[in-house]
């Protein structure tokens, strides 16, 4: 087995303990970024990098970069050890704080073509408040625990799927991902 397989399987194996997606949400989420031809992608939630190591190996096909955030230091060095084992630290940064400071006073003149959400559920809405004018049009949102955290997350989802210049999707995933496009 490659050095990448074996780091998904014992990170698979210590889901529970760091909040990691599902394989099956992985799954999607590289579909999507290569169908996508993503090339800008925003991860707010890195944990220790399960996620950010299923999009930077799609990344790593499209030619695309990920910027991933997470507040929790040690968290945050174990994912770039993960990153760096699998060889895709090329192409990730890991910022380190509050993800709306963060994206607030770090990457105001970055535009991003897919973004990923899966921090603190009541934050939702205003990560896509801060999200919505760096998303390019024809950007996708993906946000994990739709269904099994739907009361925080509701004013998200309330705004998203109400919204003109966007079309969203709840999927029956782990946990119901949400996915949206930003239309106009
Ligand atoms: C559900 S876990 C992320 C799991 C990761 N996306 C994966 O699937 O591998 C959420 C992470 O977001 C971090 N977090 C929570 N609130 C945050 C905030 N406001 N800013 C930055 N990170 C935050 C937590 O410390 C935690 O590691």
């Amino acid at each position: 087995m490659s050095i990448v397989e074996d780091t998904l399987r014992e990170l698979e194996a210590t889901k529970n303990d760091f909040w990691n997606i599902s394989r099956e949400t992985g799954d999607f989420i590289e579909f999507l970024i290569k169908v996508s031809n993503a090339q800008n992608v925003l991860e707010i939630g890195t944990s220790n990098g399960y996620s950010g190591l299923r999009i930077a190996l799609a990344l790593k096909e499209t030619g695309g970069k990920l910027t991933t955030i997470e507040y929790w230091d040690k968290r945050r060095s174990v994912a770039i050890e993960n990153f760096k084992k699998c060889g895709v630290d090329d192409i990730i940064t890991a910022k380190l704080g509050p993800a709306l400071t963060v994206i607030e006073n770090e990457l105001q003149n970055e535009t991003f073509d897919f973004v990923f959400i899966d921090a603190n559920k009541a934050q939702y809405i205003k990560d896509f408040e801060l999200i919505h004018p760096l998303l390019k049009v024809g950007g996708i949102i993906v946000a994990d625990d739709i269904i099994s955290h739907a009361d925080p997350v509701k004013p998200f989802v309330e705004e998203i799927t109400h919204r003109d210049d966007y079309s969203a999707q709840i999927l029956n995933l782990p946990d119901g991902v949400l996915i949206a496009r930003k239309n106009k």
